[in-house]
């Protein structure tokens, strides 16, 4: 396998990786890409010979950097107060560990993100048994989801906007779904440093889908420690309450009064000690919020995560109904990041706009079914400032 400049990077001393990794990404070895059209460089090679690409664009102060395997974010940029870039976004430095095992670093997900109980859903009076990943469940869309699989990747800078389209055909069957799932997800980075998601599917057979992406956040930089000090807010007044194996149980539960209420800004650390039977499940919040703006056309505010110490702000509209919060809680000390020091648990937390967890077997809510002629559309876009 032909080792990419990065590999060889990683392969250096944890002190010197950190240092190289640092200046790669920092853009002083590679020259930081300005407005314009996204540039491609070799990032690593599959076992099987196929080329990974990264890809670097940049508009209003945001710099991000794309894997055509999953449509990994590989590097998200983006200035603190006094104007200092950081890298914000949980990853790896080389694609031979986003293989070998990685947590959905930065991924594309799909068909379906989150859970679906015992891998399985019935439509239109026929039962289909998916791939099953987590337990007797199916997480994120089976063994081999849509973040492990290679995107076919178009740059375009349109107007006052620099992006990325990616597209993928999911064949019928694929990870015991049915129908012919064509995807596009489109990274667009606009004027001003907004990082934009406008997912869009279409089927040739009746299916389930529910796409979304699975950025780790931490908002010091990726090697800052845990994001306990940082502040969440959601615009939410009830989530769903799982069982023993994160599978909604139906119920939408109110949040006053319990810790998953941040209606109010609060540090995410506050309440994640809290012997609350729902935080034991998750070890940690793994938890869907519903959004009190239900589905939109437009995309709506859903949350604001902030880091006071740097100042660095994200703020998420969406679309979609739903928000999964999961504050990093299976993070192990047993990887290590992008600049060479090891993620240990909640030192990232994903906000992950999406519909509800097990949505294909539970009637009352918003219903994931995609039909032939109709199209699945989504939007998220994440705003920054500090
Ligand atoms: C899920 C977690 C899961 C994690 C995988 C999250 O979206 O909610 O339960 O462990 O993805 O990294």
């Amino acid at each position: 396998m032909e080792l990419s400049r990065r590999t060889v990077i990683a392969g250096a001393g944890a002190a010197a990786a950190g240092a190289a990794a640092t200046t790669a990404l920092g853009g002083t070895a590679h020259a930081s890409p300005g407005r314009g059209k996204p540039a491609r460089t070799l990032f690593g090679r599959l076992a099987d010979g196929t080329k990974v690409h990264s890809w670097s664009l940049a508009n209003g102060g945001t710099r991000l950097k794309v894997l055509s395997y999953g449509g990994i974010v590989q590097s998200l940029e983006v200035p603190d107060r006094r104007g200092r870039h950081a890298n914000v976004s949980l990853g790896f430095g080389t694609l031979e560990e986003y293989v070998a095992s990685s947590p959905y670093f930065g991924a594309l997900i799909g068909r379906y993100g989150n859970r679906i109980g015992a891998g399985r859903f019935t439509l239109d009076g026929t039962v289909h048994q998916l791939s099953v990943n987590d337990g007797a469940n199916s997480l994120h869309g089976g063994e081999r989801g849509f973040d492990k699989r290679v995107w076919d990747v178009e740059p375009f800078a349109e107007g006052s906007d620099v992006g990325l389209r990616l597209s993928y055909v999911s064949a019928d069957g694929e990870m015991g779904y049915p129908g012919t799932l064509r995807t596009r997800v489109t990274y667009t980075l606009t004027r001003h440093g907004d990082w934009r998601v406008d997912y869009a599917a279409t089927t040739d057979r009746a299916t389930v889908v529910n796409l979304t992406s699975h950025v780790y956040w931490n908002l010091a930089g990726e090697s800052g420690g845990s994001v306990a000090d940082h502040e969440l807010s959601i615009a939410a007044t009830r989530y769903t309450p799982v069982d023993s194996g994160l599978i909604p149980t139906g119920e939408l539960a109110r949040v006053g009064g319990t810790p998953f209420d941040f209606r109010g800004a609060k540090p995410v650390g506050r309440d994640l000690r809290a012997a609350h039977p729902q935080i034991l499940y998750g070890q940690g919040f793994d938890h869907n919020w519903v959004l009190d703006k239900g589905v939109t056309a437009r995309p709506q505010h859903a949350a604001t995560l902030r880091d006071p110490a740097s100042g660095r702000t994200l703020r998420i509209a969406t679309t979609e109904p739903g928000l999964q919060f999961y504050s990093g809680n299976f993070l192990d000390g047993t990887l290590v990041g992008t600049g060479g020091r090891v993620y240990r648990q909640g030192d990232g937390l994903c906000l992950e706009t999406q519909h509800f967890p097990d949505s294909p077997n539970r009637p009352s809510f918003p219903s994931t079914v995609l039909r032939p002629g109709g199209t699945y559309r989504s939007t998220t876009v994440h705003s920054f400032d500090a």
